[in-house]
């Protein structure tokens, strides 16, 4: 008997559909090559083009389909004519707040045959695991517009931590950094200037540190971690971050690896409460949209980590060692500063999992 996973599969917006129709791809060699499970994909035209006919990026009901699957593959969401903060607070943030994803995992390497721009980084070099609060904080959504169009008009964002939301994520980043080879975290923080939240977040970080006497731990302001990343990429390994720090940080860090198109991240639910969702970080990019161009390998990437969610860790390295091997050979993408398009990537991924040995 072979292993069943069901896959709700939301390609999205822009290059979404262009990258997800290739991670599929890429899967089923994967799953063909494994032969010990299947995949069967629901798909859900969610998006843009659903709101401007029906007023609504996804039905009433959305969470209880998605929750009859064992993981998301997502795509990206965003349009040129629709606000983007329509249109992330329309798909995305409802599905991985709804869902209670409060753990976003972001893995960045340099591939093999890839040139960071960083002058004296190769592979090895920059190995990171960036771990992004995902419920919570500067993106809880608290806040609100007064006297709107009048001199008097005030705005507020207001950033909310929570000693459950705070905890739970230290935990799952000293978790995660004890599970690496390095067994050393770094807590971003930004306390000199904000007294309250970000204070907390430290008190709670060094608490939770005492559960883990076998991690090293040391924290950086996120103004410093800019240059720290640049600077001595060594010095890192797995980090943990608020929710708008870590995705800012996060795209540099993807840049440093040669580009935000090899960037996937995990929308994970370590509770396993609900399904995980997975994603490349890259948005939707409309000035590459329908031109064949858009790189898949955040999206392949993303597909191994969702591979080895639902427990296919074999199958997971295999796809990843198909993908270094292109990768390696030279096959990328014109972001990469290669040639070859979106297709051509993904046959020769698809020809390299079929030749792979397990
Ligand atoms: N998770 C998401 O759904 C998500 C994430 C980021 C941005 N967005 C949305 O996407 C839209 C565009 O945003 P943006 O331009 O700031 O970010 P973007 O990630 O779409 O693009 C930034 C730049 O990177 C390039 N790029 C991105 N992915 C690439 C890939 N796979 N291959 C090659 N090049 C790639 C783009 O061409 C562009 O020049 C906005 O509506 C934004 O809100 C959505």
């Amino acid at each position: 008997m072979t292993r069943q996973y069901r896959i709700a599969s939301v390609p999205g917006d822009g290059i979404g559909p262009e990258v997800i129709a290739a991670g599929l791809e890429v899967l089923d060699a994967v799953a063909s090559r494994d032969g010990g499970f299947s995949l069967a994909v629901d798909h859900y035209d969610w998006g843009s083009d659903r709101y401007r006919k029906h007023g609504a990026f996804m039905p009433a009901d959305a969470l209880a389909w998605l929750r009859t699957a064992d993981a998301i593959y997502f795509g990206a969401v965003g349009d040129p004519n629709i606000p983007d903060h329509i249109t992330l607070w329309g798909l995305r943030l409802p599905i991985c707040q709804g869902l209670d994803q409060y753990a976003n995992v972001r893995p960045t390497r340099i591939l093999p045959g890839v040139t960071s721009p960083l002058r004296d980084a190769g592979p090895g070099d920059l190995d990171w695991m960036i771990i992004r609060e995902n419920s919570e904080g500067e993106y809880a959504g608290q806040g609100g517009r007064t006297h709107r169009g009048l001199p008097e008009e005030v705005a507020t964002e207001t950033s909310i931590f929570t000693r459950r939301g705070v905890e739970r994520i230290m935990r799952f980043a000293f978790e995660t950094a004890r599970s690496r080879p390095r067994r050393h975290l770094t807590v971003v923080t930004k306390s000199n200037a904000q007294r309250h939240g970000m204070v907390f977040w430290d008190e709670i970080a060094a608490l939770v540190s005492h559960d883990y006497k076998d991690v090293t731990w040391d924290k950086e302001l996120v103004d410093a971690m800019t240059m720290r990343m640049v600077r001595r990429p060594r010095s890192l390994d797995t980090v943990v971050a608020t929710n708008l720090h870590a995705d800012i940080l996060s795209d540099l860090a993807a840049a440093l690896a040669g580009s935000l198109g090899i960037a996937p991240t995990g929308n994970i639910d370590p509770e396993r409460r609900s399904p995980s969702m997975f994603e490349p970080i890259h948005g939707s990019a409309f000035d590459i949209t329908g031109k064949g161009i858009a790189n898949p390998v955040g999206t392949f990437w993303t597909g191994a980590m969702m591979l080895e969610h639902l427990g296919e860790k074999a199958a997971a390295d295999l796809l990843m060692r198909a993908v270094e091997q292109v990768c390696a050979a030279g096959i990328l993408s014109p972001d990469l500063g290669g040639s070859a398009t979106t297709q051509a990537v993904t046959k020769a991924v698809v020809e390299a999992v079929r030749g792979m040995n397990r």
